[in-house]
């Protein structure tokens, strides 16, 4: 079998025998994706992460009860550096804040929390005063619920992001960097997708992301406002939720395999998708922030692992998984259903403008991230549940769980 594996920033092949998950072809890479592979970081952004605690600065985190807000949250605060974080808690939560505010904050680190919708250009005016980089993820991030309700859509992602876009020009923020998404490529046949390329927008939920793109580089173009764009590919990990109705489909599938139930497959599972653990992610972000060459701006990147999975394969990737605590999951079977509408058949990254622009070099492969967010999730069952799912391996006990408790905004934190 073939695993790339990341040296000095660069994939090679390197042989590996091992009786793991089937490979999956990404055809245009000349590359043979799989789930087992190692990822060796490169240099620069350790070298920035060194950077950034002696030298903390102040960043806006929107979106920052999500999901992957509340996990960049995470990281800066374990950084050192001042958040200022901005949520309506439409789809995000309170016991995400807990959970990271529960862990000891380094030193340095501060988070204000300001409650409101990015929808009301005075709350944008108020997280973005004195800081130095916006990270803008709040949006309703569900392709099926901008079919559902296209208008509610186009309010929260192009209103509220122009509203970002301004209350950041007129803060004078350094860069403002973005959550765009694969969505953007629509149609398109190309494989892997490079950033070029776009097809055809297939949802509102595309247009929007597509729509911020544009903005993004008008207002660099009008005002200065440098911006970065991040098209993320199926992100994954910790705090992804798993109880809403658009639900993701990997926290989807755990919630689901944990309580018994069958995974729901749409189509006839051969869709590829290119998942990529949250690690990647904000990575990602921090680097989008800092680049010094003002050249990699006013533009979008694709961020993903550039691995090409079928929902079969993960499938069966996250059974066997869970097997070897509970031999019982190893006899699921999923529920194949009909296609829906909006979703993309195939979808993987290239990665190369990344690595190239950004020095992007992803340390966490699907393998290592499904063993992350499924330990994670398994401990979250048997903390709220009960459930009688055994931990699993490698896997540090997540914080506990706080009743929320900073409902009155602003909220200043300061580490003691
Ligand atoms: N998770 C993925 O796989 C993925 C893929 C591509 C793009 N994205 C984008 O990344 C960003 C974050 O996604 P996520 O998965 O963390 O989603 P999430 O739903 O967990 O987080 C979005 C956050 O934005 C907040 N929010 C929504 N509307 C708001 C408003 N009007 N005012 C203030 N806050 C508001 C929500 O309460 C939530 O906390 C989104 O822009 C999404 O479109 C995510």
């Amino acid at each position: 079998m073939l695993c790339r594996v990341a040296e000095n920033g660069r994939y090679m092949r390197r042989a590996r025998s091992s009786g793991r998950a089937p490979a999956h072809d990404c055809p245009e890479s000349g590359r043979r994706a799989h789930f087992h592979c190692e990822h060796v970081i490169s240099a620069p952004y350790p070298h920035l992460r060194a950077q950034l605690r002696s030298a903390p600065k102040v960043w806006v985190v929107t979106g920052v009860a999500g999901f992957i807000g509340s996990n960049l949250l995470q990281e800066l605060l374990a950084l050192g550096q001042t958040v200022v974080g901005v949520d309506n808690f439409s789809t995000g939560h309170r016991s995400n804040l807990d959970e990271v505010l529960a862990s000891p904050l380094n030193g340095k680190a501060q988070f204000r929390m300001v409650e409101g919708d990015i929808r009301d250009l005075e709350t944008c005016r108020a997280a973005c005063k004195g800081a130095d980089y916006v990270l803008h993820h709040a949006a309703l991030g569900s392709v099926p619920w901008s079919m559902d309700d296209p208008l509610r859509t186009n309010a929260v992602n192009v209103d509220g992001f122009v509203n970002m876009l301004v209350a950041a020009k007129d803060a004078g923020v350094k860069r403002f960097v973005f959550a765009s998404s694969s969505a953007v490529y629509g149609d398109t046949s190309d494989y892997p997708q490079v950033e070029e390329r776009l097809g055809r927008p297939l949802s509102p939920y595309a247009a929007s992301k597509t729509t911020n793109e544009t903005y993004a580089v008008a207002f660099q173009m009008s005002y200065g406002l440098q911006s970065i764009g991040l098209r993320y590919f199926n992100v994954f990990g910790r705090r992804q939720d798993p109880a809403g109705a658009y639900a993701a489909v990997i926290p989807r599938w755990i919630a689901s395999l944990l309580r018994g139930e069958r995974c729901r497959i749409f189509g006839d599972g051969e869709t590829t998708r290119d998942f990529c653990h949250v690690a990647n992610v904000i990575q990602a972000n921090l680097l989008a922030a800092t680049v010094n060459d003002v050249n990699a701006t006013g533009q979008a990147y694709n961020v993903a692992c550039a691995e090409s999975v079928t929902l079969n394969q993960l499938f069966q990737v996250m059974r066997n998984r869970l097997a070897l605590q509970e031999p019982r999951f190893g006899l699921e079977l999923p529920q194949y259903d009909a296609f829906r509408p909006g979703d993309i058949r195939f979808s993987c990254a290239s990665i190369e403008k990344a690595r190239r622009m950004l020095s992007f070099s992803p340390t966490h492969s699907v393998e290592q991230g499904l063993e992350e967010a499924l330990g994670w999730y398994v401990e979250k069952a048997q903390a709220t549940a009960g459930h009688p799912v055994a931990a699993m391996p490698r896997h540090q006990p997540a914080s506990v769980v706080n009743p929320p408790h900073h409902s009155g905004t602003p909220l200043t934190l300061v580490a003691s």
